[in-house]
């Protein structure tokens, strides 16, 4: 039996990171040319998975792959183990597991992921992460890393040092030390003297720590361990091949010209050593890196052409006619309203708009790459290899996901098929999300709908759009 660790004392709060998600790696890879794992049938390998809400989810939408989770803290894998024997899922094991004892026999992973794990570790623990990547990970796989990276962590860094010297007479990491320094911080802001730059710079973490809970506190900033990396010095050290950071956006969206004069002139050129003088100047704190197998042969020329093999979404609606002949589009989440004249992009986002969340694969879609990759670069269109959420069949009575009916039975969280948290403000959705379990008759749908505004169709729909159905 494991010793206790501060994850079981204090629990970390759930999360679930698209970025992490195995059809993001998946369609990085893919834009990258790599002939990848297709992402309903693949095992996918979670190094540090706490409670599981990270894993969990995957599983319950992608239901032919299988799922393995580790963690050292016993606490959260019970409670995950918990919520999977609850969700009768038959495909995601999570294991209470020093990553220094990962088993040998373990097998190959399509994927392996490590959120937020090589910055909250020793060395030699994140160390054995990439020796556990390189014996594990399939050769056409793909790897995901988070990390705290410089320059921006250097303030960090700075603060840390300071909270941690005020509160170490509260000794080990506590929610109480937590405030401590972080009240500490806040004072030191208000008398601080010396150069304008310094005044800015509590002020600015000051307000940062300001909006945190204070359990992430004692466990993100004042925790047993905290590293920070150049992303150059990571590269190097994983021995992996870099892929890409999980965002279709930064990839598709052209650099822009004044910062990529400035990485020409600083004399960078290879593709490494132009990121790190990118996250200089951009003054990144955290990164997201995609890895793959070193020998894996990438094509970096030919990324935009490749959204021919892929999915495409957008939760952009139809909002009728707009000025000079344009058609408006509101974007169901944000409010946002674009309008355009482009015949491809109207036809394209009118489609993909009647279909979310579900996606729509690129070849039934207009051939527009240009337009397609300006719509993914704004934010505007996702990328998938995978639809992620069942078309809607009309008529038919669907089941609520599995996860979805756990999680809204006892709170008002879950995360969707499309790997979201989403909250469910209120009792009558919670109760419908729960009935909806395949046995329920139709009648008691109605009863629970009854005086809600579009009765049982309008409650479907609503959470068909919330992501929440398998179909
Ligand atoms: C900062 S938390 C991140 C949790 C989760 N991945 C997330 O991002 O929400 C770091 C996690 O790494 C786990 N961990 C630390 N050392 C470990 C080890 N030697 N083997 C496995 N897990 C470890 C901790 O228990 C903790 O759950």
């Amino acid at each position: 039996m494991a010793e206790e660790t501060y994850y079981d004392v204090v629990a970390y709060p759930p999360g679930s990171y698209r970025q992490s998600h195995p059809d993001r790696l998946a369609t990085l890879a893919t834009l990258l040319g790599m002939d990848v794992a297709p992402v309903g049938a693949c095992r996918v390998l979670e190094v540090g998975c706490g409670d599981g809400s990270n894993l969990i989810p995957m599983a319950v939408g992608l239901p032919g792959s299988e799922f393995f989770g580790v963690d050292l803290a016993a606490a959260p894998i019970a409670r995950g183990n918990a919520v999977i024997a609850a969700a009768g899922l038959g495909n995601v094991r999570l294991e209470a597991l020093d990553l220094m004892a990962f088993p040998e026999d373990a097998g190959t992973f399509d994927y392996i992921v490590a959120h937020g794990f090589c910055s909250w570790v020793p060395d030699f623990v994140r160390k054995k992460l990439w020796e556990v990547i390189d014996r594990h990970l399939a050769p056409n796989g793909v790897a995901y890393a988070s990390y705290n990276a410089y320059p921006a962590a250097h303030l960090r860094n700075a603060v840390r040092d300071m909270m941690t010297f005020h509160a170490a007479q509260l000794g080990t990491p506590s929610t109480e030390r937590a405030a401590v320094g972080r009240e500490f911080l806040g004072a030191l802001g208000g008398v601080a003297k010396g150069p304008d730059v310094w005044k800015q710079v509590l002020a600015f973490e000051s307000e940062r720590l300001g909006k945190q809970r204070m359990d992430v506190i004692s466990h993100d900033e004042m925790g047993a361990f905290y590293n920070s990396f150049r992303f150059a010095e990571i590269v190097a050290e994983s021995g992996l091949q870099y892929v890409a950071e999980s965002s279709l956006r930064r990839l598709l969206a052209p650099l822009d010209a004044e910062l990529t004069k400035a990485v020409d002139g600083f004399g960078a050129t290879d593709l490494i050593a132009r990121e790190q003088y990118l996250d200089f100047l951009e003054f990144r704190s955290f990164r997201e890196t995609v890895f793959c197998r070193k020998q894996v042969p990438l094509d970096r020329d030919g990324v935009r052409g490749r959204v021919r093999n892929l999915y495409l979404a957008s939760p952009l609606e139809n909002d009728g006619p707009g000025a000079g002949g344009a058609t408006k589009f509101r974007d169901s989440q944000t409010g946002g309203v674009i309008q355009t004249n482009h015949p491809d992009v109207v036809r394209i986002l009118k489609r993909l708009g009647a279909c979310w969340p579900s996606a729509v694969a690129f070849a039934d879609l207009p051939d527009a790459v240009e337009p397609i990759c300006q719509l993914v670069a704004a934010g505007l269109v996702e990328l998938r290899t995978h639809p992620l959420v069942p078309p809607r069949v009309l008529g038919r009575m669907p089941v609520a996901s599995p996860l979805a009916r756990v999680q809204l039975a006892s709170g008002t969280r879950t995360t969707n098929l499309l790997h979201k948290m989403v909250e469910l403000n209120t009792a009558e959705a919670r109760n419908m999300v729960c009935l909806l379990d395949g046995r329920s008759s139709k009648g008691a749908l109605e009863t629970a709908c009854a005086g809600i505004r579009g009765g049982v169709d309008g409650v479907l729909d609503a959470l068909y759009r919330h992501g929440l159905l398998m179909g």
